[in-house]
């Protein structure tokens, strides 16, 4: 299993949020790009009305995921599946559009081209119920301002490392989500200097 240090310390704060959105029915999920797979499990382990469908790009958290699974015997997680984000949501796995309740998002869109931020936003108007929700988690730049110092910093050794990542503007996840039927519904502090930005479907 990859180390997971950072979803071990934010697993329960962000999993708190996610309760208010995961409804007390049946709750279709799919996570894109969940790593070792950690939340994936402590989540669906925790919300045992969701279906929870794990996923990334990368071959070794695709095997992470599954020895997670595997390990904590949690029944309604799916195994993970390939899943470009920056591909169209046609190559996701075969969901239907307008079958999804959440589609989760955590910690990726700073470390990925913007590309991959464009193509979720895409995937989650396209399969996200009406009213559904497209959860993310993460650092990001509010209204042009990134504060404090230390994402400032942490956003400059981004860049350094590779001039298309860095913290996402939440203007520019606004206009996203405008041009694919979603509106930014809320922002919840979380400790560490980070959000959860909650996207509606309209
Ligand atoms: C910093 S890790 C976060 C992993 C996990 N969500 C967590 O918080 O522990 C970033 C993840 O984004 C994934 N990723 C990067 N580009 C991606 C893409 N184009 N499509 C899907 N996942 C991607 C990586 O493989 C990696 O698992």
């Amino acid at each position: 299993m990859l180390r997971a240090a950072a979803a071990e310390r934010n697993k329960d704060p962000i999993l708190a949020v996610l309760r208010e959105y995961a409804g007390p029915g049946p709750v279709r999920v799919l996570e894109v790009a969940a790593g070792s797979g950690l939340h994936a499990a402590h989540c669906a382990r925790a919300l045992p009305r969701a279906l929870w469908q794990p996923s990334d790009v990368d071959p070794r958290a695709l095997q992470s995921i599954a020895a997670f699974r595997e390990a904590m015997q949690v029944h309604n997680m799916l195994p993970p599946i390939h899943l470009d984000a920056s591909q169209s949501w046609e190559t996701w796995g075969g969901t239907q559009p307008g079958t999804l309740d959440l589609v989760i998002n955590i910690n990726m869109m700073h470390v990925s081209e913007l590309r991959c931020t464009q193509g979720l936003f895409k995937g989650a108007g396209v399969l996200l119920k009406p009213g559904g929700v497209l959860f993310t988690y993460g650092p990001y730049a509010i209204g042009g301002r990134i504060s404090p110092q230390s994402n400032v910093d942490f956003d400059c050794s981004l860049r350094q490392r590779n001039p298309g990542w860095g913290l996402r503007d939440t203007d520019l996840l606004q206009q996203l989500a405008e041009a694919n039927g979603m509106c930014l519904e809320r922002m919840v502090d979380m400790p560490a200097n980070n959000k959860c930005l909650i996207f509606r479907k309209q």
